[in-house]
């Protein structure tokens, strides 16, 4: 494969996920933390307390990213390990952690990519409505502001909000992400709205504080990708992607998260679907949201298949029987990766980062130690071929980070998936390389 000389590869992780750190009073409570003590929210009953205890072995897990040969990473910040209430009194010992963390990646030449909110929300602030409030927008530009004045010496590339489709539509439309609890219409596009807006404030932060800044957002999508090649199929399939259609999750689509920071509107297709819903937006808000970003993440996993429709825009068509699937029930769609970005890349017009992608896998450490995830090598390449192919076409895509360096916390499936690179032990949180991980090196040798 032939990627452009000064692209981006990296590895990603998400505070929550990984770090633990919690048990002693380290960090200030979030939702997650509340959340997963609610009985039958998580599927195997865990938590993130302890996590990978990356809170205690980041030098290590830095010295992975450094074997692999990734020369990024993408991690995220939790913001109630700096500021335990959320805002005021700052915690010393966070502070203290994520600059060690910053200068050990620095040190072994790996660039930083920083999320600055990754769902761990603290909890004080969810006590006070969370992004409910519409003092949220201050509540993240104090949050920014510090992180900023912190670490942007060191650190230039910025991330502010990952997928937010999940933690206001997984969280407030189906409930199965903290803080769980289901509300209106109403009150959800007015989250949502918050959200945009602490966006936008979190932009001129750090624009006005860290000189040379870049920044941008990584919300998720499941690109619609053609049946053929056809112009008609190419435009079904770009219609449905950018469509705001109605769905279990209403808050998955892309260009409700995206149009508002680079068209300074929502999309016509959502304001039609919420018409009977809608909060009265200020005009002035979308100024504050579209502040202008650098670039633009998207998080990839999977996709569908469109074609041009006999009596609609577009139809979906229905997957083979045995279609191939990851263990947690995720299709395998690489031209995802192909139609995703060219879409994406057409309708904005900003640099792309494919901040996550990767699969859950049944890995276990076979009898000679090893673990032979074949499945992950194979997806890995049929992915990165149809990024390659897209760039090739003209796409401006700066880099990839896979998800995730390390099995992890995954979310309301607690530890029963695993998306690493390196597989964990969470008994003796011993890290062992899965195949992949090798294949990784290797790759990125060439
Ligand atoms: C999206 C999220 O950003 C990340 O936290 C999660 O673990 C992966 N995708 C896999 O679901």
């Amino acid at each position: 494969m032939s990627f452009p000389k000064d692209f981006v590869w990296g590895s990603a992780t998400a505070s929550y996920q990984i770090e633990g750190g919690y048990e002693n009073g380290e960090r200030g409570r979030t939702v997650w933390d509340d959340f997963c003590d609610r009985p039958g929210t998580i599927l195997d009953g865990s938590n993130g307390s302890v996590a990978c205890d990356h809170y205690h072995r980041y030098k290590e897990d830095v010295q992975h990213i450094k074997d692999i040969g990734f020369g990024a990473y993408r991690l995220s910040i939790a913001w109630a390990r700096l500021l335990p209430e959320g805002t005021g009194k700052i915690n010393e010992d966070g502070v203290r952690f994520y600059n060690n963390l910053i200068d050990e990646l620095l040190e072994k030449g790996i660039t930083p990519y920083i999320t600055l909110f990754h769902w761990d929300l603290p909890y004080e602030l969810f006590s006070k409505g969370g992004w409910q409030n519409p003092e949220c927008v201050e509540w993240f530009a104090e949050y920014t502001e510090l992180v900023a004045k912190l670490y942007g010496d060191r650190v230039k590339h910025f991330f502010t909000f990952n997928e937010p489709q999940c933690f206001i539509g997984l969280a407030h439309v189906l409930g199965i992400h903290a803080p769980g609890n289901i509300m209106s219409k109403r009150s959800v596009l007015t989250m949502a709205h918050n959200v945009l807006k602490a966006h936008g404030r979190s932009v001129q932060v750090l624009r006005a504080l860290v000189p040379g800044a870049q920044i941008g957002i990584a919300p998720t999508s499941t690109p619609a990708c053609p049946e053929t090649n056809s112009e008609a199929d190419i435009n079904a399939a770009r219609e449905a992607y950018f469509d705001v259609p109605e769905q279990e999750n209403y808050m998955w689509s892309v260009s409700w998260w995206s149009d508002p920071i680079f068209f300074g509107q929502y999309p016509e297709a959502g304001l039609k679907l919420f018409e009977a819903d809608l909060p009265d937006f200020k005009d002035e808000d979308f100024k504050l949201i579209s502040e202008p970003i650098d670039f633009y993440g998207q998080n990839i996993y999977n996709g569908y298949t469109i074609k041009a429709g006999a009596n609609a825009a577009y139809e979906a068509v229905k997957r083979p029987l045995g279609f191939p699937r990851t263990a947690i029930n995720w299709p395998v769609v690489p031209e995802s990766l192909y139609w995703g970005p060219k879409f994406l890349y057409e309708r904005y017009k900003k640099p792309i980062f494919i901040t996550e992608n990767g699969q859950s896998g049944t890995d276990f450490i076979s009898l000679d130690g090893k673990i032979h995830d074949t499945d992950r090598i194979d997806f890995t390449q049929r992915y990165l071929a149809e990024l390659e192919r897209g760039i090739a076409d003209g796409t401006d895509v700066k880099g990839y980070f896979a998800w995730s360096l390390i099995d992890n916390f995954e979310w309301h499936s607690g530890y029963t998936e695993r998306f690493g690179l390196i597989h964990v032990d969470y008994q003796t949180q011993k890290r062992t390389w899965k195949d992949s991980a090798h294949w990784m090196k290797e790759f990125l040798a060439k």
